[in-house]
């Protein structure tokens, strides 16, 4: 408290009360009292401004820890198909064991437990033995016309589609489907919830574990949809100042490895495709000013910003084969990193 006080004190030297009555009425801006039991709202003017204010009025500071897995290996992961709503393999319903003795080993009694409503994350939810909740917006991403086919068989039936989707991952959306971009805005009541939940264990996909890993890790949108999340492996997510700790926990059931890689620049560029962007962006105002960002709230101007990791998991030595191959992870291993958390500077004046 008293380290606190004097911050405030420091403060108080550099900068000023706004004033919204008179000389600060024209400026936009949220002024957060008491970290949140009171919020003054001036002049909110677009959609980004009210999106801000919407995400600090959710945003807590409560210590709480946030655990992220997919599904336990189900059947289309055994034969390399994305999508569909496919039951669990053998191995996938050994992990739902290993995860019930990972929740009870660590003691996690209060945990809330959401799932999605595909078969796979309930079925792994089924096994834990606690109450859990369905949310039918953390189903996986929606591909569309290529939902149950594999990598082969979409690269075959649509080769054009293939290509553009490799050219521009995070604004592709599969003809009938969605796009990881669509897929960010559908997760925003998850992310938003939680923002404001104690601890919770999310049960869900692939892609859907990206999109919060990235909210969470502050990954660009370039970089999430290849963010490496495995079958069979739990992440904890702790805020700590200035950042999100991860640590990782590979549950020692063998299964499939989903991933596939960004293709190489060369295969790219021999490509003649025209990106198609067919996703929908929520645009500012127009007449938005765009400053240099110097240094994040709460971080002092003369040290730099810390450096995000480059990937989740260290590549090297437990690389992971490729699509279709098994993958035996012999042990519990844990790891941590840290990365730096979004933090907002509002200074929303025009
Ligand atoms: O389509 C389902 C997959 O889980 C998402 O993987 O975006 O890397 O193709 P992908």
């Amino acid at each position: 408290m008293d380290d606190f006080l004097k911050r405030i004190e420091c403060y108080k030297v550099t900068y000023q009360p706004l004033d919204p009555d008179n000389y600060d009425k024209d400026l936009s801006f949220i002024k957060v009292i008491n970290v949140g039991r009171r919020f003054l709202v001036n002049r909110v003017q677009d959609y980004i401004q009210s999106k801000i204010v919407y995400h600090l009025m959710n945003i807590h500071v409560h210590s709480h820890s946030i655990y992220l897995c997919r599904h336990g290996e189900s059947n289309h992961n055994v034969e390399g198909r994305i999508g569909g709503d496919s039951e669990l393999s053998p191995q996938g319903k050994q992990f739902a064991h290993a995860l019930r003795d990972f929740i009870e080993e660590h003691q996690l009694w209060d945990l809330k437990v959401w799932t999605s409503q595909l078969r796979r994350t309930i079925q792994t939810a089924e096994e834990l033995g606690v109450p859990y909740e369905q949310w039918k917006i953390l189903n996986e991403i929606d591909a569309g016309v290529c939902e149950e086919m594999s990598y082969e068989m979409i690269e075959n039936t649509f080769p054009e589609e293939f290509a553009l989707r490799d050219q521009d991952k995070d604004h592709y959306g599969y003809q009938g489907g969605e796009s990881y971009q669509d897929l960010v805005q559908r997760l925003e009541t998850v992310v938003m919830e939680l923002e404001r939940q104690g601890n919770v264990l999310v049960v869900c996909h692939q892609a859907v574990m990206r999109c919060l890993l990235a909210y969470f890790l502050d990954k660009s949108a370039e970089d999430l949809p290849y963010m490496k999340c495995p079958l069979h492996t739990v992440l904890k997510l702790t805020s700590v100042a200035y950042g999100c700790k991860v640590e990782l926990f590979y549950l020692s059931v063998e299964t499939v490895n989903t991933h596939r890689d960004r293709p190489l620049d060369e295969t790219l560029r021999d490509s003649a495709l025209v990106p198609r962007r067919n996703s929908y962006t929520p645009l500012s105002s127009h007449d938005q000013v765009k400053r240099p960002r110097l240094y994040s709230a709460g971080k002092p101007p003369w040290l730099p910003l810390a450096p995000t990791p480059s990937a989740l998991m260290p590549d090297g030595k437990a690389k992971l084969p490729q699509i279709g191959s098994r993958c035996l992870s012999p042990c519990v291993k844990e790891s941590t990193l840290t990365a730096p958390r979004k933090l907002v500077a509002v200074s929303a004046s025009e």
